[in-house]
């Protein structure tokens, strides 16, 4: 497609008529994909400093045998490809990065490289990305223990109490879920499928869900955003404070 938009029958890789800054776009996603990969996957694999009183990080929950009884290696290893696989097939993600990391195509109307015939995600590796909607049914039961983290933040040893480290847990989980019931997948889940509501079962209330999940929808790649910044944010809170770093402020 990029390369038929490449106007004037020029096919370098870069022409275009676009007199805007196109590349301005895909610098961002360089630089944060690219730094919060290399921080998750650091952090992933580290093992150690994920736990501060009531707090866990979000890259270890679920804990699994945070004792090495059976698993040697960092417990967040053993969830990883829950989250990871939800975000690399999410199609906001998707456009994200092979503009800005495969360059394939750069930007809009503006030509890839030449000698690759664009077969979108009609081959392998990329046909795989059809296995997002299997990642959302998992992200479903992520956001369970999550959920369950970030309640589980307002009980400290002396009762129940606010910190600074339960606010953050919080506004985490509520970023999460609103990225998840963003998704595509769930849209046609519960009614994008379908060309007449009145028409089908139960059609009225998938109507109603239909339109509550557009609404979210509509600003996807905001909380694409705001939901990745939440969770890299969350550990990192946590990690200065099991190294103490930082100090937990009790506002209550
Ligand atoms: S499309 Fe982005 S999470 Fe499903």
């Amino acid at each position: 497609m990029a390369k038929s938009s490449a106007v004037g029958g020029v096919s370098r890789f870069g022409s275009t008529q676009r007199r805007d800054a196109w590349w301005v776009e895909i610098l961002p996603v360089m630089a944060v994909l690219g730094a919060f990969g290399v921080y998750a996957t650091l952090r992933a694999f580290e093992g150690k400093f994920y736990e501060w009183g009531p707090y866990l990080s979000p890259f270890y929950s679920p804990l699994i045998d945070p004792h090495h009884h059976w698993w040697p290696f960092s417990p967040a290893i053993l969830i990883l490809g829950g989250p990871l696989g939800f975000r690399a097939t999410c199609y906001y993600y998707r456009k994200a990065y092979y503009r800005a990391f495969f360059l394939d195509p750069p930007a809009c109307a503006v030509s890839e490289r030449s000698g690759r015939p664009y077969r979108g995600e009609t081959a392998f590796p990329f046909i795989l990305q059809i296995v997002h909607r299997y990642f959302f049914y998992l992200a479903l039961l992520f956001l369970c223990f999550l959920w369950y983290d970030a309640v589980r933040a307002f009980f400290f040893p002396e009762g129940f109490g606010i910190g600074v480290g339960s606010l953050v847990m919080l506004v985490n989980i509520v970023l999460l879920t609103t990225y998840t019931f963003s998704c595509h997948s769930l849209r046609h889940l519960v009614g994008g499928k379908l060309d007449c509501f009145s028409c089908a079962t139960f059609g009225p209330p998938r109507h109603a869900a239909w339109r509550w999940v557009s609404v979210l929808n509509d600003r996807h790649m905001l909380w694409a955003w705001l939901s990745l910044f939440s969770v890299g944010l969350t550990d990192l809170y946590i990690h200065l404070l099991s190294r103490g770093f930082l100090k937990d402020i009790r506002l209550l």
